[in-house]
This record gives structure tokens, sequence and C-alpha cells, in this order.
């Protein structure tokens, strides 16, 4: 490299002249390409994966700062040569906790009374002795675990489950937040810098305005932004979005030089990190509520989201002196803010219609400001809602937003209600173009347009959610798309999607789509020609069945073959038997097949009937076939259980904290067992294993005479 190549290689993306990065942008393809060949074509690598995905990271980083640069010789415009199905596990070197929270100013002081007992008993420390708690506010937005090694960042990983968490690397190496080597003295030799990653608010705006422009995926707020643009396979659109990072804890530290919270923060700052301003050290809990309510009060101001403020007891032996319960320290806690709250006009009720026909009321309101997120909609969940608030068109209404839960209305303000208002009154024909007759459903609240599958708002209601991230989760097909292309007739049925290669001419065409947009719609289709059985199910839109129901009829049935024959050969044997299952007959009277369904735990004759009446619908048995014509459904991979397993056929329940073992490493442990773990106690739970401050679930098993175990008995038996 020439040494003029040398100097623009080592300046940051955002300091470019255009003519540096014209020249850089050159360059940069040229090396990709030389490095592909060597992978792919001379199976001989010259650099690190990682180092080769530092040159796409900063390619694409420089393509979002010059769009003009792109060509379609640029390497990014080539689907990568080696594309990352998912994310590899990393298992966290310290476990990374999760925090207890106290909602009222009680909670708090049961806390610091806590921490006072404990030292009490197990320091010298002397009843009127302070104890420094480091407070400091709580980002909303997702907490991440860093390596260092020798003050060279290695490794960075999601929280996950707290024990595994998911390999971000790259996207992490594009965050300016985060050094990539730490300066300074005392950095520990094997470091796990622990803290947040989240999103401005503003610049979270900002990045939903463009992705909007460009159909993409719209966040609802700034932590889910945080934690999408987080977790993108293509750390070039992780380099587009404003993503930054609060360091404020550590995983292993060896060795470690700090005794106290506040001093490690401060050499946070020395090696490179930030750290949250909003920190300080209070040694009486008056200190500590002062805090409180001086954050509560500027939260509205701030740039970013917060949800509380924690707590850190300061001195480091103390907090391992008091070490951690379940998995959440005892030595620290989140103390949340109330949901926010606004007041504002009512300007209207508009009726939304579900992808199971369901009517959902909108409350469209004077936009107003809650909590530093402008809110024009809000939910009346239902008619009885409606009834019960009597919220008329022209109120005030008070107005609620708690973390990511669609803003509520909670009410009208009775002083300001004006002289003429009406009651409302739900419509009685469904807004649809059918406009069809509105139902009630017996017994429930919700009402239906009872146009069923010729219903277009349904129609384009379930094609959104057949694509939507839990179901086929295929990127730059987003709302607005679906509704054109349903509109224009290219889409009706789910597997017209997988058809849509097939049209690129006339997508081509259309408004907003060019070579590019095509090309990677196209290939985000293909890519989901092979899916799982579970999400397969979950995408069908079948009414109550959803994401777990689907992965537990997964587990179940194994193969999408043997679930479809199943649910058919269950279909027939329901409708031979129409008298309510519940009252005259057993379910496994009606059939093998519809009495294995009803048994499957946490399924039950409601959901069971659900699925029978979907599959008595030809349409839908039409719509199935038609994809499993262009799908590969992967068989699940289930659980070989030994004969002799001690738990075999067992379903166990655990409740309450376990202090030796997270509640994860206890279920996967009895599954190792052969057991089934579920959550709720009933005749058919084998055995509950009962931790400290357990509550109904004991109570439940003590009832129906279960088996139940202490956390001492069960490390026994499961000799873990
Ligand atoms: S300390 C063992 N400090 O809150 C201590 N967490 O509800 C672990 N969070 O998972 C966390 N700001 O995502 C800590 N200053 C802060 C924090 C913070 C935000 C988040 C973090 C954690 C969650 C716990």
């Amino acid at each position: 490299m020439s040494k003029a190549a040398k100097v623009v290689a080592s300046i940051a993306v955002d300091d470019l002249t255009q003519r540096q990065a014209k020249a850089e942008h050159k360059r940069l393809g040229e090396e990709i390409r030389h490095h592909d060949v060597l992978y792919h074509e001379k199976d001989a690598p010259e650099i690190s994966d990682a180092a080769y995905d530092k040159l796409r990271v900063r390619l694409k980083a420089i393509e979002a700062r010059f769009p003009e640069l792109v060509d379609s010789d640029s390497p990014t415009q080539h689907v990568a040569p080696t594309p990352t199905t998912a994310f590899a596990k990393v298992r966290h070197t310290r476990p990374m906790l999760s925090l207890d929270n106290a909602f009222t100013d009680e909670e708090l002081q049961a806390f610091i009374d806590r921490v006072r007992r404990v030292l009490e008993r197990e320091t010298d420390l002397k009843p009127d002795a302070e104890i420094a708690l480091s407070c400091e506010a709580k980002i909303d937005g997702l907490s991440i675990s860093l390596r260092y090694e020798d003050g060279e960042f290695v490794q960075g990983a999601t929280r996950g489950d707290g024990t595994t968490g998911e390999d971000v690397t790259p996207n992490l190496m594009t965050i300016k937040d985060i050094p990539h080597k730490l300066k300074g003295r005392g950095v520990p030799k094997a470091f796990d810098v622990r803290g947040e990653v989240y999103m401005e608010r503003k610049a979270f705006q900002e990045m939903n305005r463009r992705q909007e422009a460009a159909g993409e995926k719209v966040f609802a707020n700034p932590r889910n932004a945080a934690a999408g643009s987080l977790r993108q396979l293509d750390s070039g659109i992780t380099a587009t979005r404003p993503l930054r990072f609060f360091a404020y804890a550590w995983g292993e530290a060896e060795p470690r030089a700090w005794k106290t919270h506040s001093e490690y923060l401060k050499l946070l700052k020395e090696w490179g990190f930030k750290t949250n301003p909003l920190t300080r050290l209070c040694r009486t809990p008056d200190e500590v509520r002062a805090f409180y309510r001086e954050i509560g009060a500027e939260r509205p101001s701030l740039p970013y989201d917060i949800d509380g403020v924690v707590y850190k007891v300061d001195r480091i032996d103390w907090q391992e002196r008091l070490g951690f319960v379940s998995r959440a320290p005892r030595w620290a806690i989140a103390h949340k803010f109330p949901a926010e709250q606004a007041r504002t006009r009512l300007n209207g009720i508009n009726i939304q219609v579900g992808r199971t026909g369901a009517l959902t009321p909108v409350a469209e309101l004077e936009p107003v400001n809650v909590g530093g997120v402008m809110v024009a909609r809000a939910t009346l969940h239902n008619a009885d809602e409606i009834e019960r608030l009597d919220v008329r068109v022209g109120d005030m209404v008070t107005i609620q937003r708690a973390g990511d839960v669609i803003p509520q209305v909670l009410g009208y303000v009775p002083e300001e209600r004006p002289k003429k208002t009406e009651k409302y009154r739900f419509p009685t024909k469904c807004p649809c173009p059918l406009k069809t007759e509105v139902k009630s459903e017996e017994g429930g609240v919700v009402r239906r347009c009872s146009g069923g599958l010729e219903c277009p708002f349904q129609q384009v209601e379930r094609l959104r959610y057949f694509v939507s991230r839990n179901c086929f989760d295929i990127e730059g097909l987003g709302g607005t798309h679906i509704e054109n292309f349903f509109n224009d007739g290219l889409l009706k049925i789910p597997g017209d999607i997988f058809r849509l290669p097939e049209r690129v001419d006339e997508i081509r065409k259309r408004e907003g789509w060019g070579d590019l947009s095509v090309r990677n719609l196209v290939s985000a289709i293909e890519a989901r020609r092979t899916i799982s059985l579970d999400r397969f199910i979950n995408a069908l839109g079948i009414p109550l069945i959803g994401e777990a129901t689907a992965k537990i009829l997964a587990q179940e049935y194994g193969d999408a073959d043997d679930w479809l024959a199943e649910m058919l050969k269950a279909a027939r044997e329901r409708k031979k038997h129409p008298e309510d299952v519940k009252k005259e007959k057993a379910a496994t009277e009606v059939g093998e097949s519809y009495g294995r369904l009803c048994n499957i735990e946490q399924i039950g004759v409601t959901t069971a009937d659900a699925m029978c009446e979907f599959f008595s619908e030809g349409h839908n048995i039409e719509i199935i076939r038609d994809l499993r014509r262009q799908l590969t459904v992967e068989a699940v991979k289930r659980r070989v259980i030994a004969a002799d397993a001690p738990l075999k056929d067992k379903i166990v329940v655990f409740t309450g904290e376990l202090s030796t073992m997270t509640r994860d490493a206890a279920k996967a442990r009895a599954e190792e067992l052969g057991a089934k773990v579920t959550d709720s106690v009933s005749k058919k739970t084998s055995l509950v294993v009962v931790g400290e401050n357990a509550g109904s679930k004991a109570r439940k098993a003590a009832e129906l005479g279960v088996q139940t175990l202490t956390e001492e008995e069960w490390v026994k038996l499961a000799s873990c």
C-alpha cells in the first residue's frame, strides 16, 4: 500500500473527504475481492475472518456515507460469500445477571435494610456506619459483554439467557463508543467489560424516517431499534445505525485492581469507555432518594430513554459477601420509574381489522410528547373497554406509555369534557370493503368481521403476519409492500410470496423499486425456502396458535408431514363428534389423533378445536399444500431419551428462587434426565421443586398432593 493510501486507511469514515472516500472505496473493493479469491478459489486465506469482516464493515460504512460510490462491482452488491446463517453461541465467563426491581419507596427501603442486616451479620459493620451506594441512571437498551485480552477487543456477545449469548463481534466493532484497544494502566489481562448498547431518541427517530422512506422495517422504540440493529447478519447495516454504548459492570477481570464500583467507573473512563454521567455516590438513604427524584425530573429532557435508577453497593468486598440469589445480585437493585402519562385530545376512534377479523378500536390523538416519544395513536382494546371508560370523541384523555407497551388510554378528564359529546357507538358494519356484519363472539369481548377468508383486510394482515419476524422473517417485504402487492394482484395467498422471484420484471417497474432492492428481496425470499417446523406452523396464523404453541407442536410431531396428517385426522375425528367434548366426551374417545392433540401439555380442548376448525377448511389446506410444494420444512431434531432415564415421562415444575443454580440450568438438567419441564402445576405434574420464597405453585402442589422436593433434595436427585 502506498504511503498516502496508508494514511487514508487510518482515517475514521466520518472524517473522510469525498476524494479520500473514493480512493479508499476503490482500495477496499480490490482488497476484499483479492481475499475472496484466496479464500474461495485457492483455499488459502491470508487474513483472519475478523480482519476480513473489518474490511467489509468499513466499505459498507463508506457507502452509507457516500451512496454515489456504490457500483455494481462493489463486493457489497453481491451476497456475502460466506453468509452467516445464525450467530455463534458464546458462553459467558461469568453469568450476566439481571436485577431485582423496586417500584416503591418501601421496596427500596427493604433493599437497604436487607443489605444492612446481612453486612452487620457477616462483617464488622457497625449499626450506624454508612453503606455507600453507587447510583446510576438505568439505560433502556440491551446489555452486552465485551471480551478484552491484553487490552485488545477480541469478542463481544449479547446477554442471551445470561449464561450463553450470541457472538456479535463484527457488529460491535462498528460502534464508535467501543474502543478496539484500551489505553492507560491497570487494564486486566483477561477482562470482560459489560454495559448497555442503546440509541439516542433523536437518532432513533431519524433512522425510522429513513427506514420508512426506504420501505424498510420501522421500530417501535429506541430499545427495539438498538436490539434489531445489533442482531444484523450484515455488519455493514449495523454500521449505518446510530448505536452508542455505556460501560457499567464487568465479568471476568484478572487481575482486578479496583476495590469499589465508583473506582471502577473512573478507570473505565481512563481506558477509553463512555460511562453514564448521571451517576452519583450516595452515602445515606436520603441522598439516594434525592438522586432518584432528580433523575426522574430530568428524564423527559434526556437524549435517551431511561426506565429507572440502579443502586449498587460500592464496596466490592461487601458485594462479594452479599452474593446473589437466583439470577440477581443481592448487592444491587433497579428502582423503576412509574409509567409515563400525558393528557391530550381524542380526535377520533378508528377500527382496525386484525388477521383473525378481530376489530380493535384505536384512539386517534392530538400528537403529544410522552416521555420523549410522540404519541398520536393509542389502543382502546375493545368495545367493552370503551364502554367502561366512556371516552368520547372530543374528550381530553389521559394516556400512558410503559416500556415498549403500545400506548393506552386510561380515561377522560371529566372537567374538560366538551358540552356536546356523544356516547361512542361501536360500528355494526366492518370497515372492510365487504362491509360485513360485525359479529360479537359468544361470551367474549371480541367483535369480529364476518367476512372470514374473503375479507381483503384480513388477507393482508395474514400475509403481513406470515412474513413477520417470528414467522418467515422476510426482510425487505414490509407491511406497505404487502398491501400494495396485494392490491395490485401480485400477492393473494402466502405461496405467492415464493412466486415473486418469477415476477421481478413487474416489480422492478414499480415505484420505489430498483435493481438492488429487487435483488435483495429475491435473496431474502430464497433464503427462506427452508424453514423450521415451528416457524412454519406459527406463520399459518391459525387462531390461538402463536409462537409458543407452535414450538410445542413442532416438538411433539417432529416433522411437517406427520403433523399435517395428524391435524387432518384430528379434524375429521372432531367433525364426526360435534358434541361439546369438555362436557360430553373425553377427547381420547373422539379419536386417537384428536386425543393426542388435546393431551399435549399446555394445549387444551379449546386450542385443539381451533386447530380442527382450521383444518376443516379446504381453502386452508390448499394454502398449506401450495407452500409445501415450494418449501422445505425442516424436521425437529428430537431429544433422544434413554429408556432408563431417571425422570423419563415425568412432568417437573420449578418454583421459587434456587440458590445453587439458575432456573435455566435446572430445567436443562431435568430435561437431560428425561423430564418434561412446564410452568404450571396440575394433576398431571409429577414433581415440584420448591425454592426460596415460593408462592402459589407450591401451595397448589400441596393441595393436589403432588410430590415436592426442596432444592437440596433436587440437587441430590439430579446429582448436579
Ligand atoms: S448492572 C449485576 N447497571 O438493566 C448487575 N444494569 O434489569 C447487572 N441496565 O440487564 C446490571 N443500566 O441491561 C446495570 N447502570 C446499569 C444499568 C443496567 C441499564 C440494564 C441491564 C441489565 C438490566 C437489569
